[in-house]
């Protein structure tokens, strides 16, 4: 089955009213357990139209670095928010303009499906986190879209498991990455609600620096 490759710049325009995640709901979770603090420097990979960056800018005074491939989904964030401690980027994951060892917190919330390497992407992502840092991915395990869409839409469920990774999938690949402490907690909080959370939390020793 071949899949086609999203292009959220297509849909830019009308992605906040298809997207009915509420950021406020999920961020407390990943301030959770991505350890944000006040000053913590943060980076969020897949923005899209960057409501998870706001509501976290509303609990914690952090800086956060949101970084996104499609320009237009950025310039949608950008025009909510002008704030200084949020800074817009047009990046790839695959490829962050970013040094080694300088974020405390990177999560990203259903993104980690569209990445073409996702061994390439996650390494950046280990490579740009400080020592000790946490990254968090919010994503569906294979679980939930089995029981979400499998009774009516069966044609759905098999695009959707070979779009998202498993959650054992990529708890092997991070540990291969260098990532410690490899966690997932499911996050489902009401009926219409049906997300999972997954946490990676990661310490870096000295031995496993890139
Ligand atoms: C489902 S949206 C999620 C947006 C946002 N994180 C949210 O939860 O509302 C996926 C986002 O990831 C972005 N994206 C996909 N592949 C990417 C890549 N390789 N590098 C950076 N951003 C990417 C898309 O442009 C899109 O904005």
């Amino acid at each position: 089955m071949k899949i086609s490759k999203s292009n959220y710049s297509k849909i830019a325009d009308y992605y906040d009213k298809v997207r009915h995640i509420r950021a406020d709901v999920w961020i407390p979770r990943i301030i959770q357990y991505g350890k944000i603090e006040n000053r913590s420097l943060v980076l969020d990979v897949g923005c899209g139209t960057g409501s998870f960056a706001r509501s976290l800018l509303s609990l914690r005074s952090a800086t956060i670095f949101s970084i996104d491939n499609s320009l237009k989904m950025l310039k949608k964030a950008s025009a909510k928010n002008k704030t200084r401690k949020i800074h817009w980027i047009l990046s790839d994951a695959h490829k962050l303009p970013f040094k080694n060892n300088c974020f405390d917190c990177v999560y990203m919330t259903l993104v980690v499906h569209h990445f073409e390497n996702k061994e390439l992407a996650l390494q950046e992502v280990y490579r740009a986190l400080k020592k000790g840092g946490s990254c968090v991915i919010m994503t569906h395990s294979h679980y939930r879209i089995k029981r979400h869409f499998l009774r009516d839409f069966p044609g759905i469920t098999a695009i959707d498991l070979k779009r998202f990774p498993s959650i054992p999938f990529l708890k092997i690949l991070m540990e291969k990455i260098g990532f410690k402490n490899v966690h997932s907690h499911l996050a489902s909080k009401t009926k219409d609600t049906l997300q999972l959370l997954k946490s990676w939390k990661r310490s870096k020793t000295s031995s496993s620096q890139p």
